[in-house]
């Protein structure tokens, strides 16, 4: 039988990277560094005297008042372990999807939507195993940006090679065709309040290992991760569920990074003449992402208290009163992404409603998929990358691609259990929640699924009980990516202390 634990307090945040309880908003401006090891005791030497900035760090410049104007995060791939002379037996008790790399095999690209257009094979990096070693990433206020990354560049021979520089434009808070981002986010439960899966309904609250390993998740388990012999491994800390062993996973994350380009003048084009104008293509748009442009919940949901929401805030809204997608479309992204409402189906009220729910002795299939919305939540923490046209100059005929997209970057324990599954069953099947022959309407790449149904629909019921079916094209191309582990702060000076054969 799996042993279950009561939540744990986060403390350690001397030890978590900075990304993990913050986007690192007030830095807006970014650049990603790839780079392959080429020199692997030089490279532990730059990982030893490199040390990325911490939660810790930007809690106390808040505490005095400050903000800092520079960071540093450093994220390593299943390669980047290996070249650096973690042992094989170590590797391999991380995650195996982490592992087997997000386009290691034609199976997981198919199920992601990485096909037609999005096959690994037309991307710059990341197909098969032609995965960076290392993510930097770099962020930094406007004006400290450059000689932030020259600093750092200045400093990588001859350790590494720079394989690529990913740009990001200044953040804005919108991404390119145009809507609020980042919003919607789970609140991690990081004091240890919460008692996961006694929630009667939908909660933004989630357990802090379902973001960092080494903590209880959502299951009140721990997710597995390398476990050491504490002799070789004395600055680890010991591991919660076996105090015999040291935990090289504890405060580090799995980080997935999507390069998703989006074509923002089809985008506007084909749903200005879809709708006939401008102020119609907007609304389309709306539907399509579940929000208004400006980041408002359709209001005709109404707004109700949500655990980890401010009372009316914009994410104070759940699908509880709208289960058909009158009000908000069961295919528009934000649903897709994150079904919400309740975390037993049908909002059981009894006693024993809730313990048939429980049981499993009622619900329908639908309510499944919804009441599990909790073990597939996703920390987002992307940056826009490109120029921004407003949407009426990109619906204008001829209007120039401004090459815009964005760096998608999500934190979680489990990959196959968060990323993988929002990407998979919810956002690029075309089956779901009683839809069929569409994806979702911003990302999907319209291939037939899996060889023969259409997937480039999108229904839009009207408030009179009509409903609108749209064909779409593709407006998002995904070009690169890979699967990071972002480490704790003793992890990575563990690595970079190896000894010259490895661990
Ligand atoms: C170019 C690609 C994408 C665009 C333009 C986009 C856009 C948006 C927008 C406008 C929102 C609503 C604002 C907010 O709550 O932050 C949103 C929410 C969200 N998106 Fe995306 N997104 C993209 C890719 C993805 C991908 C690849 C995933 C995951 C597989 C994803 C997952 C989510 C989630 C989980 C939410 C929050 C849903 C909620 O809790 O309400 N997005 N996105």
């Amino acid at each position: 039988m799996t042993r279950t634990f009561a939540p744990e307090p986060v403390t350690e945040w001397d030890d978590i990277q900075a990304l993990a309880a913050s986007g690192l908003g007030a830095l807006a401006a970014s650049a990603f560094l790839l780079l392959d090891v080429t020199d692997v005791a030089a490279a532990r030497a730059w990982l030893a005297a490199t040390r990325p900035t911490s939660v810790a760090d930007i809690n106390a410049a808040r505490a005095d008042g400050r903000i800092v104007s520079t960071a540093l995060q450093l994220a390593l791939s299943a390669p980047g372990l290996a070249a650096l002379g973690l042992a094989p037996a170590v590797i391999d008790q991380f995650g195996p999807e982490f592992r087997q790399g997000l386009a290691s095999d034609d199976s997981r690209s198919r199920r992601l939507g990485d096909i037609g257009t999005n096959d690994p094979a037309n991307w710059d990096w990341g197909c098969g195993a032609d995965v960076p070693h290392l993510l930097v990433m770099l962020y930094a206020t406007p004006d400290a940006l450059d000689a932030h990354v020259d600093k750092v560049l200045a400093t990588l021979s001859p350790g590494f090679i720079l394989r690529k520089r990913e740009a990001c434009a200044v953040q804005n808070g919108h991404e390119p065709f145009g809507f609020l981002d980042g919003i919607s986010q789970p609140v991690v439960d990081w004091a240890g309040v919460r008692e996961p899966g006694h929630d009667a309904l939908y909660t933004h609250l989630l357990a802090a290992g379902e973001v960092l390993l080494g903590y209880p998740n959502e299951y009140r388990c721990l997710t597995d991760r390398p476990l050491l012999d504490p002799v070789q491994a004395p600055q680890l800390p010991r591991a919660l569920d076996d105090a015999s062993r040291a935990d090289l996973g504890r405060n580090g994350s799995y980080l997935v990074y999507r390069r998703l380009a989006q074509d923002v003048p089809l985008f506007w084009q084909t749903l200005s003449a879809r709708a006939g104008g401008m102020t119609a293509a907007i609304e389309l748009a709306e539907a399509m992402v579940g929000r208004g442009i400006d980041g408002q919940p359709i209001p005709a949901l109404g707004t109700r208290a949500i655990p980890g929401a401010e009372p009316y805030d914009l994410n104070s809204f759940s699908f509880t009163g709208d289960m058909g997608g009158n009000i908000c479309p069961v295919g528009a992204h934000i649903r897709r992404a994150n079904p919400r409402n309740a975390d037993l189906p049908s909002v059981p009220d009894g006693l024993l409603d809730k313990l048939l729910v429980t049981l499993g002795l009622t619900g329908n299939a639908r309510d499944d998929a919804i009441s599990s919305t909790r073990f597939h939540r996703i920390l987002r923490r992307g940056r826009r990358f490109g120029d921004m046209l407003s949407p009426v100059e990109a619906a204008r005929p001829g209007a120039a691609d401004p090459q815009a997209g964005l760096h998608f970057i999500a934190l979680q324990a489990s990959i196959s259990r968060q990323f993988e599954f929002i990407q998979g069953a919810w956002v690029a099947s075309a089956k779901f929640a009683g839809l069929s022959g569409e994806s979702d309407p911003l990302l999907g790449n319209r291939c037939p699924f899996p060889g023969t149904m259409p997937t480039d629909g999108f229904t839009r019921p009207g408030p009179d009980g009509s409903i609108e079916k749209h064909a779409l094209p593709q407006f998002v191309t995904v070009t690169a990516g890979g699967y990071f582990f972002l480490p704790g702060l003793r992890a990575l000076a563990f690595i970079a202390a190896l000894p010259a054969g490895g661990s």
